[in-house]
């Protein structure tokens, strides 16, 4: 754990398209050991405020900064060094279909390697010993030789998981990493996301539509409404006056929520 310092910290986050202010100063740090959700509805700039940070767009203004780094305008090899420290986790899994588990979480080690070995796919025995830990941490162990197509939605995420704990990232980036799962395997999932906080202490943003799991799962809830933060709590403090003002009268995204959003709000509002 680096001293005082946020793994992430952003500052004043501006990005636009166009006329289109997809996310308007965000400020938001997120420390080692912290699981942090976004909440928001379809098109409030979630996933721009992921790829902001690992500047896939980058932000029009603002500052990025990774364990105090500025990230904003490196390119080419320092860009590729930082990024190394971000663990990407989305919604589809993103595994190569033919190779087995273990050789899609050995992926997450290319990064560390000398580019003439990553050419070759030349791990070595601490690579493949940290990798079988990874599947292990995320109880995939048993599937270690197994095809990645042959394996689950709930096992895919989950090699997913265990590749960027192999890759030793500091932050986990976690775009709906659950929008495919069904309920019980989403809990999984997100038990294993909160782990990696807990245990090995990365910092983790992910995105959620389901407030009941956001409120089982984070340590911190940060909602996301017409582009900019709306409110940043602690999951115990959320109320049902908060999670109805969120969702309702956005302008960019209709309150198209799943259902357990649906049942969560409708429990709140009774209640
Ligand atoms: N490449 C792009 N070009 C133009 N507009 C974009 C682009 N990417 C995102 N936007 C716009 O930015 C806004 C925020 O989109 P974003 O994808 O961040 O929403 P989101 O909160 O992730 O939504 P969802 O929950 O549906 O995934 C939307 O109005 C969207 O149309
Ligand atoms: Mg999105």
């Amino acid at each position: 754990m680096k001293n005082n310092t946020p793994v992430l910290s952003l500052l004043n986050i501006t990005k636009s398209y166009g006329t289109n202010h997809a996310i308007r100063n965000i400020n938001l740090q997120v420390r080692a050991g912290e699981f942090v959700v976004l909440l928001g509805p379809s098109g409030s700039g979630k996933s721009t405020i992921f790829k902001c940070i690992s500047q896939l767009a980058p932000p029009n203004s603002g500052e990025v900064r990774l364990n105090g780094s500025l990230l904003n305008g490196l390119k080419g090899n320092a860009l590729r060094l930082e990024r190394r420290k971000i663990g990407l986790i989305f919604q589809q899994f993103n595994l190569i279909a033919r190779l087995s588990a273990l050789q899609n979480v050995l992926l997450g080690r290319l990064g560390h390697m000398a580019a003439w070995k990553a050419n070759f796919g030349l791990f070595s025995k601490s690579d493949r010993q940290l990798s079988m830990r990874a599947l292990d941490q995320v109880g995939m162990l048993a599937k270690t030789y197994q095809r990645a197509d042959t394996l689950s939605g709930g096992q895919q995420q989950r090699v997913a998981i265990a590749r960027v704990v192999a890759q030793e990232s500091d932050l986990i980036l976690a775009d709906e990493p659950v929008a495919s799962l069904d309920p019980e395997t989403s809990r999984q999932v997100l038990g294993n996301l909160r782990r990696l906080a807990s245990e090995n202490g990365m910092a983790i943003l992910c995105s959620l539509h389901q407030v009941d799991l956001a409120m089982e799962f984070a340590d911190r809830i940060v909602a996301i409404k017409n582009g900019e933060i709306a409110f940043d709590t602690t999951a115990n403090q959320l109320s049902a006056a908060k999670v109805n003002s969120i969702y309702v009268n956005s302008q960019h995204g209709v309150c198209e929520q799943p259902t357990e959003t649906r049942s969560f709000r409708q429990q709140v509002i009774v209640a």
